[in-house]
């Protein structure tokens, strides 16, 4: 009965806010790095157009910056310049493309000379020649190929200077034209960046706590979820190919300020309006901040074997891989927002299940920088290799801070700011091992004191679905605070389990009442 509807939650958002997002949210320590491009909202077919045309790429060369393919700086002893090998080569790969002869070996044979190594690329090799149609096959070959060796090699003429990285503890955040994405994502796909590996031996200190970016992972061996992961990214670089989409991304790294950390034992903060869908998936639902459940290394296993949440999500929305090259893992106060990225694919099944499905046509609107209003933030949760210990204060409190950091919205001050809505879900709780009664509660406190309505995604579990309805509908009744259930959640902890954290915290709250 207290369970607000689906429609009540998504009108409570802002319809696409003009700009009303965090970069607006002025934060006095925020840099805000942002890659002169122009855009010009009365002319919203235009791409974006670099502020750097004309004036020649200029080189940074430091810890602060990605490490370009196409600096200067980027050469070795032996082989001198490696952007005049990458340069011919892809222009060699492009006039095959051309001729109309070149195959799957002269894709490889090009990567492997500008990396100056081999590589095992076994899914690229399957896809190409094995699970592409013929038609599928030579649209590749002759015509999305040789665009992609274009956006490559014009890296440095998009991009005038290279892109900061998103360094642990700096807030910071970093704003794109998609047609910049799509040239580094280019540089991805033929693992063209200096330095990355996944290979710790090779790793070297300054990239020590960074994913690779390259893809070379993807291609080698691996089950059939990982030739559908590459199906839906060069089905990415297909539509890009036939019409290059003229909008902008930001990546936002956002710190908890120590001072904003709540007192959670002492909080009058009311429950948030909540709506529980069994069957909708996040990514679905419109008009509200949708939770990625990340790993710490943004992107987790998508240029791996991992298949899951966030591994899905990157792979639909391929401009998300761009984090992999410029984000640092996150502490536990810290979380990335993923702003304005396209989405590509449908997909079917999960895990070891998925599979591309077909072409997916994103119609959200933009806002008023040319991003899709579609806002993800990136949250990751504990790995618990013994479920049982993650009662622990200790463990709690961390979960809370980073759920708290991810819903958190930056006051403008604006008292018409209406806050949108979060769509969440079993956050930590499949390959992390969470509890799903415990995740629904700390994920409840954190939305509850960020002041902002919850649609909670129980993704088929109808028993979550039934119970957490349950307990959400009596705490309201009892108008219970965010500082009631922290009590219940220490309560809990120093309890020996035998009942669900569900059903205990039905229990004390009605004893509590006589
Ligand atoms: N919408 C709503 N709920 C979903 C969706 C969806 N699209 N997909 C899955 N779920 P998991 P974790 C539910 O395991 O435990 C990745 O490798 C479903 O019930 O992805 O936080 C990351 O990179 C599922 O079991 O998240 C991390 O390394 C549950 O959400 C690691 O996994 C949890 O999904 C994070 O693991």
């Amino acid at each position: 009965a207290n369970m607000a509807s689906f429609d009540n939650i998504v009108n409570m958002c802002p319809n696409p806010p003009e700009m009303k997002n965090m970069e607006q949210m002025t934060s006095a320590k925020c840099i805000f790095m942002i890659l002169p491009f122009k855009y010009d909202s009365s002319h919203p077919n235009d791409e974006p157009k670099s502020k750097f045309n004309g004036r020649g790429y200029r080189d940074i060369w430091d810890a602060q910056h990605v490490r370009m393919p196409c600096s200067p700086k980027n050469a070795t002893e032996n082989y001198g310049l490696i952007w005049n090998i990458i340069c011919e080569q892809l222009r060699h790969l492009q006039h095959l493309c051309e001729k109309g002869t070149a195959s799957f070996g002269d894709l490889k044979t090009a990567i492997e000379n500008c990396a100056g190594r081999q590589y095992k690329m076994n899914c690229l090799d399957i896809l190409i020649n094995q699970e592409y149609q013929h038609v599928e096959r030579q649209e590749f070959l002759s015509s999305v190929l040789p665009n992609i060796c274009n956006l490559a090699l014009n890296v440095d003429k998009v991009f005038g200077e290279p892109p900061p990285l998103l360094r642990i503890g700096a807030d910071s955040s970093l704003t794109m034209s998609q047609r910049q994405a799509a040239s580094l994502l280019a540089c991805s796909f033929f693992c063209l960046f200096p330095y990355r590996s996944d290979d710790v031996n090779e790793q070297i200190e300054e990239y020590r706590y960074f994913q690779n970016p390259n893809f070379n992972r993807l291609y080698n061996k691996g089950g059939q979820h990982k030739i559908e992961k590459l199906k839906c990214i060069l089905n990415y670089f297909r539509r890009i190919t036939n019409q290059m989409p003229n909008g902008v991304i930001s990546f936002r790294r956002y710190i908890l300020p120590k001072m904003s950390r709540p007192k959670w034992s002492e909080s009058q903060a009311k429950l948030s309006p909540m709506h529980l869908t069994l069957d909708k998936k996040i990514e679905d639902i419109e008009g509200v901040l949708h939770v990625d459940f990340a790993n710490e290394y943004i992107g987790g296993g998508v240029l791996s074997s991992g298949c899951v949440q966030e591994e899905i999500l990157f792979s639909i929305c391929p401009e998300m891989l761009v984090s992999l090259l410029v984000c640092e893992k996150m502490n536990d106060d810290e979380c990335i927002f993923l702003i304005g990225c396209e989405r590509f694919s449908q997909y079917k099944g999960y895990g070891d299940s998925f599979q591309f499905a077909e072409d997916y046509i994103d119609d959200t609107p933009r806002d008023n920088w040319g991003r899709k209003w579609s806002h993800v933030v990136a949250m990751d949760a504990l790995y618990f290799d013994k479920p049982e210990v993650q009662y622990a204060m200790q463990y709690i409190d961390r979960e809370l801070i980073k759920a708290f950091t991810s819903f958190r919205t930056r006051k403008t001050g604006n008292e018409q700011d209406i806050e949108f809505g979060i769509a969440t879900g079993n956050w930590g709780c499949g390959v992390f091992n969470g509890d799903r009664q415990l995740k629904a509660i700390i994920q409840l406190m954190a939305a509850s004191q960020a002041q902002r309505p919850l649609i909670y995604a129980t993704f088929y579990d109808k028993n979550l679905s039934e119970s957490f309805s349950e307990v959400y509908n009596h705490l309201v009744h009892q108008r219970a605070t965010v500082a009631d259930l922290y009590r219940y959640l220490k309560c809990y902890s120093q309890q020996n389990k035998q009942e669900n954290l569900f059903e205990f915290i039905l229990r004390k709250s009605i004893e509590t009442l006589y």
